[in-house]
């Protein structure tokens, strides 16, 4: 086997929400196997800090500012990754966020943010994106999912709702795209400790709940999805599509 099939030379990538956490995590793992990168989120300042990570790794990567909610704000913010990389082979979809309260007391404007950051940008995002790799004949979409696709958990209303929703939004991609040579897959992560999940990595009870459920008793580590990522973006998972790769320590094989 050459190994040349998980490398990324000469392709670019667009990663939304890798301002910060996985997504910078995932891009970072992208530029180390070839690739260049559009580093996409809200806040500029942490934007420019990964760019800057990218350059120190030789590769090309640029900061781009949009809501993923906001239709326009994504098709300009896409319009503007290609008029500087000239093409987008690669898309993570990864920009999430979430709110946890019981049920009975989820707000419904709560409902709806986590609804429109998870679920619906995604849709948007690939909208926008999916069109010139049809035209190059070519790409890989990979959307974040979380074990929330899989399993539920308590106070977890909209973002397990969410996440299940990307995982059925995953394989509907991939069969309408899968004769245009465009894979789409998942990527379903247990806990890693960022931004999104700091409150629960600093509560004794639920970390110790966490690492009880998973049969390798601890948290993901940023730089461990790194493989599966540049798996999936790579010729290597070629004759894959439509799928969903969890990475839990073992969490959702009880
Ligand atoms: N961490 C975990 O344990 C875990 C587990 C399973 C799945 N995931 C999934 O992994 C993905 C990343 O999560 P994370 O933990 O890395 O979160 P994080 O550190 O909080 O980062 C979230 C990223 O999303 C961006 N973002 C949020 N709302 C946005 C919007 N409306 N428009 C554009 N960008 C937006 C943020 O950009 P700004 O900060 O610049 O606004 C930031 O770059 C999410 O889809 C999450 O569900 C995480």
């Amino acid at each position: 086997m050459n190994l040349d099939i998980f490398s990324l030379k000469g392709k670019v990538a667009m990663v939304t929400g890798s301002s910060k956490g996985l997504g910078r995590a995932a891009a970072l793992a992208l530029a180390k196997a070839g690739s260049d990168i559009a580093v996409c989120g809200r806040n500029q300042a942490d934007i420019d800090t990964v760019v800057n990570d990218i350059h120190a790794l030789n590769r090309q990567a640029s900061g781009f500012v949009f809501d993923v909610t906001r239709k326009e704000s994504v098709h300009k913010g896409v319009n503007e990754i290609l008029a500087r990389f000239g093409r987008i082979d690669i898309l993570i979809n990864n920009a999430g966020t979430n709110y946890r309260v019981p049920v009975l007391e989820y707000p419904e404007e709560e409902w709806d943010r986590i609804i429109a950051i998870n679920l619906k940008g995604y849709y948007l995002v690939a909208q926008a994106v999916v069109p010139q790799m049809i035209t190059l004949g070519y790409g890989k979409v990979i959307n974040m999912s979380s074990i929330l696709g899989h399993i539920g958990l308590p106070n977890q209303l909209a973002y397990a709702s969410s996440k299940g929703g990307v995982e059925q939004m995953t394989k509907v991609m991939a069969l309408e795209w899968a004769k245009a040579g465009v894979r789409v897959n998942a990527i379903a992560p247990t806990y890693f400790e960022t931004e999104m999940v700091k409150q629960i990595r600093h509560d004794k009870e639920r970390f110790d709940f966490i690492n009880e459920r998973t049969p390798m008793g601890r948290w993901g580590k940023l730089e461990e999805i790194e493989g599966i990522v540049i798996f999936l973006a790579s010729a290597a998972s070629d004759f894959i599509t439509g799928q969903s790769l969890v990475i839990d320590g073992g969490w959702t094989a009880w």
